[in-house]
């Protein structure tokens, strides 16, 4: 048992769990029965959630490239969920050959995948750990191992804080974590949101998932961004976040807001 009495030494496959079932909708292979079914009956409760995923992957790609593209070298992903392609490592490689990134996830479906995956890829490592434990994280050996905390760091919270309660008090690990980051690092951050569409359907799916899902407000999300700047154009619905292109048809439903902003302080 880990932190909160969280399950992290064993692999749970009788709930559907938000990392499977990601992978599930983006077309992945590491996915269970319970997590078929949730992620069926999230399509049928909001039939853009798979455009949104995949808006919610090249939102992360714009912004790696952005951050990178300024001279960031090392990267912290919380909530990394399940080995992708490109994942944010090679994204982030095509810009600088020499970036850093560990990956940090509460599931061990992830990390085995993850090691497996990534066992060859230098400085890249994977973490076990509970965002709902920020300083956990920060503190951990295989973090520090990378991650050099006296330089800018990219700090990527995709689609990771919607599953964190009020109750856990998202906005504190938030401050938590930025207060380990120096100056010229930043914040990369994707989050659900009702504000476009109904979706209480789709998060009482995740009811019996290994964690809710909490729906927030532009305003609510936005107060994530306390003690960084965010940079233009602002917090945005994913598609319209810096686009390289049209915009994929549907892109008005889709229930994500994500936005990058810079510590200065
Ligand atoms: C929807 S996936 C997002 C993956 C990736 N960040 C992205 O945006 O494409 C959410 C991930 O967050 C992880 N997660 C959920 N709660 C977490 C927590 N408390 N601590 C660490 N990871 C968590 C899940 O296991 C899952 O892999």
């Amino acid at each position: 048992m880990g932190q909160d009495g969280l399950r992290t030494d064993g692999i749970d496959t009788s709930r559907p769990h938000p990392a499977r079932i990601y992978d599930y909708l983006l077309g992945g292979k590491d996915h269970f029965e319970v997590d078929r079914q949730a992620g069926e009956e999230l399509a049928a409760a909001a039939p853009e959630v798979r455009a949104g995923l995949r808006a919610n992957r090249a939102f992360l790609g714009r912004a790696v490239r952005h951050v990178i593209g300024t001279g960031v070298s090392q990267i912290l992903d919380i909530g990394c969920g399940l080995p992708t392609s490109p994942d944010v490592h090679e994204t982030a490689r095509q810009q600088a050959p020499d970036v850093r990134v560990v990956y940090v996830d509460n599931d061990p479906i992830v990390k085995a995948q993850g090691d497996a995956l990534l066992g060859r890829a230098g400085a890249t490592g994977i973490v076990l750990a509970d965002l709902r434990d920020p300083l956990a994280v920060v503190g951990h050996p295989d973090v520090h191992r990378v991650i050099d905390f006296d330089e800018p760091v990219a700090l990527l919270l995709g689609a990771v804080l919607h599953f964190i309660t009020d109750a856990k008090n998202p906005a504190q690990i938030v401050a938590t974590l930025r207060d380990a980051l120096p100056a010229g690092s930043f914040l990369v951050l994707s989050h659900a949101t009702g504000d476009f569409a109904d979706r209480s359907r789709a998060q009482s799916v995740y009811n019996r998932a290994t964690a809710t899902l909490n729906l927030r407000s532009r305003v609510e999300v936005e107060r994530f961004f306390a003690g960084f700047d965010l940079l233009e154009p602002g917090l945005a619905q994913i598609p319209f976040w810096r686009p390289d292109g049209p915009p994929p048809a549907g892109s008005e439903a889709i229930g994500f807001y994500g936005g990058v902003a810079r510590r200065t302080g």
